[in-house]
């Protein structure tokens, strides 16, 4: 997949739409041309349920940025995410073939890595789900563990562990739908969480463990890095959109005025809340201006958030997890800018929390602070990973080019040997 230096990357959210275009400049750096954001009303809990509704804010979204930038997408790299998401553990064994050598001693090859992790492959996954993703956490040469890459050691036997994320089959068809009908391309689906990870999560948090929670409108996606790898994928089917239909319905306002509430006003820390704050909501229907207690909306939107933290604390200690996540907790997604959610986190979790925006790093430009935002932390994370997987993919061409111009070369020496020895 030759990206010639575009990167378009999308994130279908079931509250907005979000695209970035970006270019690669002559220093080698991948730089932010142009954002496009748009409500999004197609999606409930990650899953499409109106095609069209998707497929008008994707052509939206993805126009948006492209006047931005200047430039034109054709093929984008999509997240994907939400209520079907599964993962699980796996290992996989094999012999070293030790095919690069002809010696008694058995050198790892690229051939036997690929072959490891094809086996660990082998599981039993239901007809409606798809393999997403197959993470590779680490490696076993004969008694020797914990190694990220075996390539070129010598051994006999080699043991591979790694994460299997899966979706529906359905819900992966149904977003590459709604994109081509838009008109664009998909190179491929990555898992939200993980291009989340890729944006807000420094290296040394994920050799730590950690524990990323994207706070969306649909759905909250957890992912559980363990000694630098993925380990674990978790979903609630709860997030921001519940918090605002809670203060929407017991307040009798409607969804807009309680979205306003919640993001101008809503907490979920008493110890944040001043005495006697209020909050003035215009009445519905004629009615007059009502006055309510921030203290009151506390009493609203607390216990949901108490919910989702408590359904992801139950899951990790499920886990029995091999070590404490040194690297803590990290809130990324809209629902992170909530008022006393990191204080919320960190006490039912019993982990220091901090917000996930995306990062400045040296090999992504344009970051301006209004991208500095937990909400970009998907699409912008996508656009790296879009961006490494498609270098990925050239240097693995390339050295497969190599492979093959090798094997050439070697068959035509082979030729004019034995036409020598045959005929001169
Ligand atoms: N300042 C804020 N305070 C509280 N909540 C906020 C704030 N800004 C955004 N949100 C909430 O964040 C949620 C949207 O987050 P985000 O854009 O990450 O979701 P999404 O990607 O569209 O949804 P999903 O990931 O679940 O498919 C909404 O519920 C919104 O109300
Ligand atoms: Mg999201």
């Amino acid at each position: 997949m030759v990206n010639n230096g575009i990167v378009v990357a999308l994130d279908i959210g079931s509250t907005c739409v979000r695209a970035v275009i970006c270019e690669r400049d002559d220093d080698g750096i991948l730089k932010i041309m142009g954002v496009g954001s748009r409500p999004s009303s197609g999606l409930r809990k990650g899953v499409v349920v109106n095609i069209e509704a998707t497929l008008r804010a994707v052509a939206a979204a993805i126009e948006d940025a492209e006047m931005m930038s200047g430039l034109e997408a054709h093929d984008c790299w999509m997240g994907i995410g939400g209520n079907h998401i599964n993962g699980l553990n796996s290992r996989g064994v094999v012999g070293v073939s030790g095919k690069k050598r002809d010696s008694r001693e058995r050198e790892i090859g690229q051939d036997d890595i690929d072959r490891v992790i094809e086996a660990a492959k082998a599981v039993v996954i239901p007809t409606d789900k798809q393999i997403l993703e197959v993470i590779p956490q680490n490696f076993k040469v004969d008694d020797q563990k914990g190694i990220r890459n075996p390539l070129d050691m010598i051994g006999v036997r080699l043991e591979s562990e790694v994460h299997i994320i899966t979706c529906t089959v359905t819900g992966a068809q149904n977003l590459i739908k709604c994109v081509n009908r838009a008109g664009f391309r998909v190179n491929e689906l990555i898992l939200q969480t993980l291009a989340a990870g890729r944006s807000v999560l420094t290296q040394e948090e994920m050799d730590l463990g950690v524990l990323l929670v994207d706070l969306g409108g649909g759905t909250t996606d957890a992912l559980v890095y363990v000694d630098g790898t993925p380990y674990s994928t978790y979903t609630i089917p709860a997030g921001g959109s519940q918090v605002t239909s809670d203060i929407s319905i017991i307040k009798s306002i409607s969804l807009e005025n309680a979205e306003k509430i919640k993001i101008n006003a809503g907490c979920c820390w008493d110890d944040l809340l001043e005495d006697d704050e209020v909050v003035i909501v215009p009445g519905v229907g004629g009615r007059a201006p009502m006055t309510i207690p921030r203290s009151l909306i506390l009493t609203i939107i607390k216990p949901r958030m108490e919910e989702i933290f408590k359904m992801i604390k139950q899951h990790i200690e499920s886990l029995n997890l091999p070590r404490f996540l040194g690297g803590g907790v990290v809130l990324t997604g809209g629902g992170a800018q909530l008022s006393g959610v990191l204080e919320l986190a960190t006490d039912m979790l019993r982990l220091p929390a901090r917000l996930g925006s995306p990062m400045p790093v040296p090999e992504l430009g344009g970051l301006v602070d209004e991208y500095r935002n937990p909400s970009y932390a998907t699409v912008i994370g996508l656009a790296l990973e879009g961006d490494r997987r498609s270098n990925q993919d050239i240097s693995q061409n390339t050295t497969d080019l190599r492979k093959r111009e090798k094997q050439n070369t070697a068959l035509i020496d082979k030729l004019r040997t034995w036409l020598k020895e045959e005929f001169l």
